[in-house]
């Protein structure tokens, strides 16, 4: 599973992408906004970044409008990836940006069947929203296993299922039970996925043994060794 982070705020990239396991971003105009600053500097800093797909999505509303602002953004950076509201009109964007080789991210998912019209229209990803789904109740989880499932029986729909809305790690759980393609997550989620409390007793007892032997220099160590060989 692809790992995206949620996010419009390069400080938390540039942590993130030191980890080594940072596969692209997502934004959203929320997010754009809570961040600050010029929306398309920021978009082609971060995919300069990252080197990997950023979503950015268009505000109009309109077929054309969308059209417009997609063909545009996909200007600002080769790594630009046209986000478009799941609407009759953006499916109508998503099919036009799809024939002239735009790569369209299908935001706002709440039900499969709305994934299998946005795959059909020729969308690269379908954004479905885990978390804004269990807010109302009803199961994100099974939300992404219903459109796994359903692009799973269907070879000709190569639509990535990017699940969104993170709110915690064990949605990052079911995203990858489910044979989500991307999960997409927010800084403070991501840090959490590393955290247990027995990593770190493991750690600290490793190291507090260690520290009882007579040398406990491995780099020198290794060297004397290499070079008594
Ligand atoms: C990303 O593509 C989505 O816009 C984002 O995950 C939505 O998350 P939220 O429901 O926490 O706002």
């Amino acid at each position: 599973m692809k790992i995206f982070l949620d996010t419009a705020n390069l400080d938390e990239i540039r942590e993130i992408y030191d980890w080594g396991i940072l596969d692209g971003v997502t934004t959203n105009p929320s997010l754009i906004a809570k961040n600050g600053g010029d929306f398309i500097q920021t978009v082609y800093d971060i995919a300069e970044l990252v080197q990997g797909p950023v979503s950015a999505e268009v505000i109009a509303q309109d077929t054309d409008g969308m059209v417009r602002e997609g063909r545009l953004l996909a200007r600002v950076h080769e790594h630009i990836v046209v986000k478009v509201p799941l609407t009759t009109q953006g499916l109508g964007a998503v099919r036009q940006l799809a024939d002239d080789g735009i790569k369209t991210n299908v935001t706002l998912c709440f039900q499969p069947v709305q994934a299998l019209l946005a795959a059909k229209a020729g969308a690269t990803y379908i954004s479905p929203f885990v978390g804004r789904v269990d807010d109302i109740a009803w199961g994100g989880d099974e939300l992404i296993e219903q459109i796994c499932s359903i692009y799973g029986n269907y070879m000709e729909l190569d639509t990535q299922v990017l699940a969104a809305s993170i709110r915690h790690p064990q949605h990052v759980v079911q995203a990858a039970l489910a044979g989500a393609d991307v999960a997409t997550i927010p800084y403070g989620v991501m840090k959490k996925l590393l955290d247990h409390p027995l990593t770190d007793i493991g750690n600290e007892k490793f190291l507090k043994d260690w520290s009882t032997v007579p040398d406990t220099d491995i780099e020198g160590q290794v060297t004397r060794w290499l070079e008594s060989r």
